[in-house]
């Protein structure tokens, strides 16, 4: 009777065990899925790069996670973008030259065995490679005061997975990141030609671009949100391809009739833009510049939040690099001056909130 009692318990804690395990497992696949989830929609490598040290120490319990990127021109390491690591040298330089993990208990000890004149406090460093195609493109590194627990078999494990799926990530950021500095020079080249059939305003679409993102950055834009409402600044007068030389370059004031030519540049910037699958998302800016707040702008006469964001950003920009740049009648105004006249129209022609964004971004 005692003996079955004391067997059921046994047999009790065995299965106990097991479900525990199991249920662990479950859980650390459900976490990789969300990683996956979460880090799939991230494609430029900061924001990226950010997510997956967050993620990576809420994971594996830990206050320090350091992302190794490989420079294979250089045969060097680096991370945030500054730090740079000669191959082969201390932990992460070890792991990248021989693709395999590599499980310190102490790291003031290893330093000493490796002859490696380290500040390095004693703490536990697990580091692993981040393989695509057999090929260390990346090194992922976790982290604890040796005071706190050393990295068992398991975490090995799970930091090798999270290896995995990072390696996709990573290999998709860097495909898209090279589709996008194409498209970026495209976009440059081709606002240098808009640029270059306005003889007044040399350069006016990469200033107005650069304006843009100092508004962007001031309203907490992601680096892709930013990176969208450059191009979107540099096209925004592509439309002026079509109108004719002597109205675009006319000096002094237009007619009535020549001004309706002019406000064409709108619907030709946005056919010329939506011929392109992709341009065609970008074609805010270039649509609905010319809109105002209070909804008395062209083309579609919107009014507030109807507005794109970005378009109302554009408008600000436009309007701030015309009052400051040089033209050949007038010389460009102070910064202070242009805040001052978009601050005239701020909530008529300007969304207020775009204008105090770039007075601030300007440190006025
Ligand atoms: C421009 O788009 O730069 C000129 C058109 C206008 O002033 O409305
Ligand atoms: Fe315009």
């Amino acid at each position: 009777m005692v003996a079955s009692t004391i067997t059921t318990i046994i047999v009790f804690f065995i299965c106990a065990g097991i479900l525990l395990r199991e249920r662990k497992k479950v859980v650390r696949l459900t976490n990789l899925v969300t990683i996956n989830n979460r880090i799939s929609g991230k494609l430029t490598l900061p924001e990226l790069m950010k997510e997956i040290t967050q993620i990576t120490k809420r994971e594996m319990s830990c206050l320090t996670c350091n992302l190794y990127f490989v420079d294979f021109e250089t045969n060097e390491l680096w991370y945030e973008n500054s730090v740079r690591i000669k191959m082969g040298f201390g932990m992460a330089g070890w792991v990248a030259e021989h693709g395999r993990t590599l499980n310190v208990r102490d790291s003031s000890k290893y330093s000493k065995q490796n002859n490696e004149c380290s500040t390095a406090t004693r703490q536990s460093v697990l580091t692993v490679p981040i393989l695509r195609n057999e090929k260390t493109i990346a090194v992922l590194q976790v982290i604890r005061p040796l005071m706190g627990m050393a990295f068992s078999k398991k975490d090995e494990e799970l930091l090798v997975n999270i290896s995995r799926t990072l390696a996709i990530a990573i290999e998709n950021s860097q495909l898209y990141n090279e589709a996008l500095e194409i498209l970026r020079e495209s976009v440059s080249a081709l606002a240098g030609a808009i640029d270059a059939k306005d003889t007044y305003t040399q350069g006016h679409s990469k200033r107005v671009a650069e304006i843009s993102l100092v508004i962007g950055k001031q309203l907490e834009f992601s680096e892709s949100e930013l990176g969208k409402l450059e191009i979107m600044a540099q096209l925004h007068d592509v439309g002026k391809i079509s109108i004719p030389d002597k109205i675009l370059n006319k000096q002094g004031s237009l007619s009535s009739e020549e001004y309706e030519i002019m406000k064409t540049h709108i619907t030709s910037g946005q056919k010329i833009l939506s011929s392109s699958k992709r341009l065609k998302k970008l074609a805010d800016g270039a649509a609905y510049h010319h809109e105002k707040f209070d909804g008395t702008g062209y083309m579609k006469g919107l009014a507030g939040e109807d507005i794109p964001l970005n378009a109302r950003i554009i408008a600000v920009a436009d309007t701030f690099d015309a009052i400051t740049s040089n033209r050949p009648y007038s010389e460009g105004k102070t910064n202070a001056f242009a805040i001052t006249e978009l601050e005239k129209e701020s909530g008529s022609h300007f969304d207020p909130q775009v204008v105090s964004a770039l007075k601030t971004g300007l440190g006025l």
